[in-house]
């Protein structure tokens, strides 16, 4: 599978995917139309900030099954139509923010104490200090927009160095605001009139784009100083170079613009230009909040590890999929096992699924297992030969085949700890039920399947027999395999409670794949009624 990478992540991650088999091409500096020309034949796509993911690039991929934004931020990426187009779209949330939260406190550090300038004025031999008088943190007042990840780190650490913070965020719950000692602000128009910093934590969304434009900038106090650190356009750019010009604003540093450059082209290559690299007592980085040591190991490493895992059919947490409650490593398994369930079903019956139940029961029971239901149809849908069928687009495809879904949590359970019983309706009218668990720490363990008790590890493949229940039809079988060279890992047999049709069901697990030759041979054995071949990879 092929994985292309658009903007770079840190190399060892790079490799780390080549090490697990991927193709990996890095294609960096390159346009958004050379980029929506490239997608063709990739099955995932890794970018950060400046590649769009959008309708004409999603278009034109003809087997993107997974898009890893490496960093937070998700406003190039549209999330709505990777779900259309059945694309897994995550990100890496927490990685980078610490990153970015220091970036902006060292920002207004600078601007505060005119360190660009002094910088500068010193490296053209004016060592004049008394040109370079700034202003004092402590005792001023910060203003946080947004109160976030980002703008609570910022908030603790303006807090650490005496500023009186006050943010606001009409999203968050006074709690936090308690927490975090930061006043309150009701209105966006309440915290410009106090500060002396401003300094943005929010997405950028059709809410907050230009939310700092010439009427919020005149609002402020005379000389007011801003950060924007999180997303370009959140302060209105021809509004601040104006502000700035004329002296309302003091200064401002900022991080990122509405339209970026390419951050992969050497300095003569780059057709770039923006109002604020004009603008008076206006520092400018480059981007530049994600880019420490740790948030590029973090980032690069968890983007990897998602894209890696999605492509291999895992769940992983995704911005197109409900989120996921508690543990993920807790959960995984179940979703695992419910996948597995579902595939059994095709592998064993013919007659289509019309309805399906799935109930949740045990500790499990507590919390949303959404996620795990969606592990199931995967696995039916993908049983049914859909193979575009992803976490993504699992219920339109369910509902295009009319299969109606239901779930429920029951507390109570008898023999395990936690149990999952998948009942099938099918268009024969019949009701098969299947029921696993999962024994500590990842082994998904088959516990009934059609009425047959069983106690039967998931491995990778296996044959299922209903086969008599009478004295020698294992050997036989056995000896088939065997003579095949066919390595077996275990066998379970398993028998209907109260039951005297003196029939049974055995499982066993294969270690080398069966032809349909040697499955007829299986077949044709004497006291062997049915066998299937059951594939999980
Ligand atoms: P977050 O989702 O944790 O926090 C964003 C906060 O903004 C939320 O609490 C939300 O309630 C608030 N918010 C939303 N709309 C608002 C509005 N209209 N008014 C006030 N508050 C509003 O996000 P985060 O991880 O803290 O990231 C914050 C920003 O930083 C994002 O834009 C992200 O893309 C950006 N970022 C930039 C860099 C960089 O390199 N410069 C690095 C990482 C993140
Ligand atoms: C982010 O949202 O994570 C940042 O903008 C950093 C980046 O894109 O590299």
């Amino acid at each position: 599978m092929k994985i292309l990478i658009t903007e770079s992540i840190a190399q060892e991650f790079v490799e780390d995917l080549r090490n697990q088999g991927f193709e990996v091409e890095e294609y960096l500096g390159h346009s958004q139309e050379e980029i929506e020309q490239h997608i063709k034949g990739c099955d995932a796509l890794i970018v950060r900030s400046a590649t769009k993911v959008n309708e004409a690039l999603l278009s034109n991929a003809d087997c993107l099954k997974v898009v890893g934004r490496a960093g937070t931020g998700i406003d190039n990426i549209d999330v709505p139509a990777c779900t259309e187009h059945g694309v897994i779209a995550l990100n890496t949330p927490t990685a980078n923010n610490m990153a970015a939260g220091e970036l902006a406190v060292a920002h207004a550090f600078s601007i505060f104490r005119n360190l660009c300038d002094a910088n500068e004025g010193t490296h053209n031999g004016d060592f004049r200090r008394g040109n370079w008088i700034g202003i004092e943190l402590e005792g001023k007042t910060a203003g946080v927009i947004g109160l976030g990840r980002i703008g609570s780190i910022v908030s603790r650490k303006l807090k650490g160095i005496g500023m009186n913070v006050v943010a606001y965020d009409p999203y968050v719950q006074d709690e936090k605001f308690e927490k975090l000692g930061v006043t309150r602000c009701s209105t966006l128009d309440d915290l410009l009139k106090v500060c002396d910093l401003i300094t943005l934590h929010t997405p950028k969304t059709k809410e907050t784009y230009n939310m700092l434009a010439k009427e919020q900038l005149y609002k402020c106090k005379r000389g007011v100083r801003i950060v924007n650190a999180a997303r370009g356009g959140l302060v209105n750019e021809q509004d601040l170079a104006d502000a700035l010009a004329e002296g309302q604003v003091a200064a401002a540093a900022i991080d990122v613009f509405d339209v970026e450059p390419s951050y992969n082209k050497k300095p003569g290559e780059q057709e770039f230009d923006n109002v604020l690299l004009h603008a008076p007592h206006c520092y400018i980085t480059p981007h530049l909040g994600a880019s420490t040591k740790e948030a590029t190991y973090n980032v690069g490493s968890q983007v990897a590890d998602l894209v890696a895992r999605a492509l291999k059919g895992e769940m992983v947490a995704a911005l197109n999929m409900p989120a996921i409650e508690g543990d993920i490593n807790a959960i995984r398994p179940y979703c695992n096992l419910a996948e597995k369930i579902g595939k059994m079903y095709y592998q064993t019956e013919k007659s289509p699924v019309k309805k399906l139940s799935v109930s949740y029961a045990g500790g499990i029971a507590n919390q949303n297992m959404e996620i795990v239901t969606m592990s199931l149809l995967v696995g039916i849908l993908k049983g049914m030969g859909v193979d575009t069928v992803s976490y993504v687009n699992v219920k339109e495809c369910v509902d295009s085949f009319g299969i109606k879904v239901e779930e429920k949590y029951e507390p109570e359970v008898k023999k395990y700890n936690n149990l999952v019983t998948v009942k099938f309706f099918n268009d024969d009218g019949k009701e098969l039920e299947m029921a696993g668990t999962v024994f500590e720490p990842n082994t998904e363990v088959l516990v009934s399947f059609y009425g047959y008790e069983m106690n039967c590890t998931l491995h990778d493949t296996l044959l299922a027999l209903k086969n008599e229940d009478v004295p020698g039809v294992i050997g036989r079988i056995a000896t088939i395999l065997g003579r095949h060279n066919i390595n077996i890992v275990s066998m379970h047999w398993g028998r209907k409670a109260n039951d005297n049709s003196a029939k049974a069901q055995a499982f066993v697990s294969i270690e080398q794949p069966v032809n349909s030759k040697i499955l007829k041979e299986i077949e044709s054995c004497d006291g062997v009624l049915k066998v299937s071949l059951i594939d999980f990879t």
